[in-house]
């Protein structure tokens, strides 16, 4: 592919900012099925979430710097289990609290991006047999049209569902997501009722909010682990189930007004590996997660999302490393690919980072580290930016990626 530079500078009106999700910054989400999940002995998830980053009490400090960092736009999630902590119960202290966490990007002048669903459900919706269950398309629904019934005023962007084959990959085929399920079989079931899921859930802003509705989804790039025939048609395959199926089973007009991009790294897929996705092949630079860094590849998966038509904004995009050095190289050469695939033709209109604070990631716990601002929770929660925010800030603020 043709390297840049053939513009250093981004669009007007290019959004930047951060994307967080609830269960991993807010702190205490005790209904949900991750805090089960969590405290069950012998469970994958070997660290319980806790007290978050506190994020539920520091919202507006945390906004107060993210606007101060030169961010223009913010992505954070709703937590189901908090809203809505008994079967058609909702709480309306929780909708209060999430209108006044609005109100404060509103006040900062950040455009909001929210998520429906960030991977974390309410308990007794997953004892019902979560996404598996017989009425979860129908109970999925009614949340969401409380929700935007109730802060939908308040909202410039909803992200439907987050990474609808992610939850399906890590909760049922690989099974270090609850509910912990390794089946070939159900884990195509949930990507598919996921994806009626979002269908609906725009159909549901339309009827209740003025905000725009769009998928977020995970595209990362995928190669043959050999260059044989029978390990590029798995490749193919995996490619078919995890990345087209969401491209391209959009409906016209009611798949969304856009797309969010999530992309982190290039995987290596191979019929005889025990996991979904090989190790990448000795000399590749690695993340703290063992992620091969491949910044042409975010640049690949925009020009295979444009055919969606839609315009695209990056979602989510980062690395985990305690070498932030790393992380503002990893970010000046993910934001050039931005630029070479705007080159391209393609419509990318904003870029969140994953993520704004260092947080709780899932089965890894609070090891691998994404912000780019630290959060020390053995002293208070103290937040302290690091070189990457200020790297991101010259960005953001100049749009211009040559400086
Ligand atoms: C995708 C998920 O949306 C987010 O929750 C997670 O922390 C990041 N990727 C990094 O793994």
């Amino acid at each position: 592919m043709q390297r840049r530079p053939v513009q250093l500078l981004f669009p007007d009106g290019f959004l930047w900012g951060a994307a967080t999700s609830a269960h991993q910054v807010e702190g205490g989400n005790v209904n949900s099925d991750w805090w089960r999940f969590e405290h069950t002995p012998g469970s994958p998830a070997g660290v319980s979430s806790g007290d978050g980053i506190d994020h539920l009490n520091r919202y507006r400090e945390d906004f107060d710097l993210l606007a101060s960092l030169g961010h223009t736009a913010h992505r954070l999630s709703v937590e189901w289990a908090r809203i809505e902590p008994a079967p058609g119960e909702f709480s309306d202290a929780a909708l209060a609290h999430y209108r006044r966490v609005l109100e404060a990007l509103r006040e900062r002048g950040l455009r909001s991006f929210v998520t429906l669903h960030h991977f974390t459900l309410p308990a007794w919706f997953a004892d019902r047999g979560g996404w598996l269950g017989p009425d979860a398309l129908a109970v999925f629904d009614r949340y969401c049209a409380r929700v935007l019934a109730a802060l939908g005023d308040l909202v410039d962007f909803v992200c439907t569902i987050n990474e609808p084959q992610m939850v399906a990959l890590h909760g049922y085929l690989e099974g270090y997501h609850p509910p912990g399920v390794t089946n070939a079989v159900l884990w195509k079931r949930v990507g598919r009722v996921l994806l009626e899921a979002h269908h609906r859930a725009v159909a549901t802003t339309r009827a209740h909010a003025d905000a725009a509705p769009g998928l977020v989804v995970q595209l990362p790039v995928l190669a043959p682990a050999r260059e044989d025939a029978v390990t590029r048609r798995y490749r193919d395959e995996l490619r078919a189930e995890i990345v087209d199926l969401y491209l391209d089973a959009l409906r016209p007009g009611a798949g969304g007004d856009w797309l969010g991009v999530q992309y982190y790294r290039k995987n290596w897929v191979d019929p005889a590996s025990p996991t979904i996705f090989a190790p990448p092949p000795p000399g590749f630079a690695t993340t703290q997660l063992g992620w091969a860094v491949y910044a042409d590849g975010l640049r690949e998966v925009l020009v295979r999302a444009a055919r969606t038509g839609l315009p695209l904004y990056v979602t989510e995009n980062g690395i985990a490393t305690e070498d932030d050095a790393e992380r503002v190289d990893y970010l000046e050469a993910h934001l050039g690919a931005v630029l070479d695939a705007i080159g391209d033709g393609v419509d990318v209109r904003g870029y969140l980072h994953w993520s704004a604070f260092d947080n709780f990631e899932w089965a890894e716990g609070y090891r691998p580290r994404f912000g780019l601002i630290a959060v020390d929770r053995a002293a208070g929660f103290r937040r302290e930016p690091k070189p990457s925010a200020y790297a991101f800030q010259r960005v953001a603020e100049s749009g211009d990626l040559s400086r």
